[in-house]
């Protein structure tokens, strides 16, 4: 299972964290996005990478930090395949698996902060596609 997760400066310490939890399930992470808060970066830059990587099949999953989420996902979604949704608590880290078979989840570390992006992801990973009448 492959995974790549990505930030700009506003959402590293969600990145480092995100990137621990899918250890600790057994993914296969690759990284992309400044070193340090210190090192800016344009948020637009790293969601192509994600994006990239999900449509060309080099990873199942992208997970996507930035400071709320929405220039990533909004970016993210310019490519065919992805389907990226801003998680913003359980309830849509549940649907956007559930309903929407997301398989890049955003999450904005200025809104929510790294514990509850921990949280949501778990919800997100532990969560199944519906299918049915979601399909398609
Ligand atoms: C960076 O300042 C901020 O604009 C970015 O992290 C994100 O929130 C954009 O959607």
């Amino acid at each position: 299972m492959k995974a790549i997760v990505g930030s700009d400066h506003a959402g590293i310490n969600g990145r480092k964290d995100a990137i621990e939890v899918l250890h600790n399930r057994g993914w296969d992470v690759d990284e992309r996005g400044p070193k340090t808060a210190e090192e800016k970066a344009d948020y637009p830059d790293v969601a192509h990478q994600i994006a990239t990587a999900v449509t060309a099949g080099e990873a199942e999953l992208g997970v996507l930090v930035c400071g709320t989420g929405q220039g990533m996902a909004m970016t993210a979604n310019r490519y065919s395949g992805v389907r990226a949704a801003v998680i913003t608590d359980e309830f849509t880290a549940e649907m956007a698996r559930a309903h929407n078979n997301a398989n890049i989840a955003c999450f904005g570390e200025r809104v929510i902060g790294p514990e509850k992006i921990v949280a949501h992801l778990q919800t997100f990973l532990d969560t199944p596609f519906e299918g049915g009448r979601h399909e398609g």
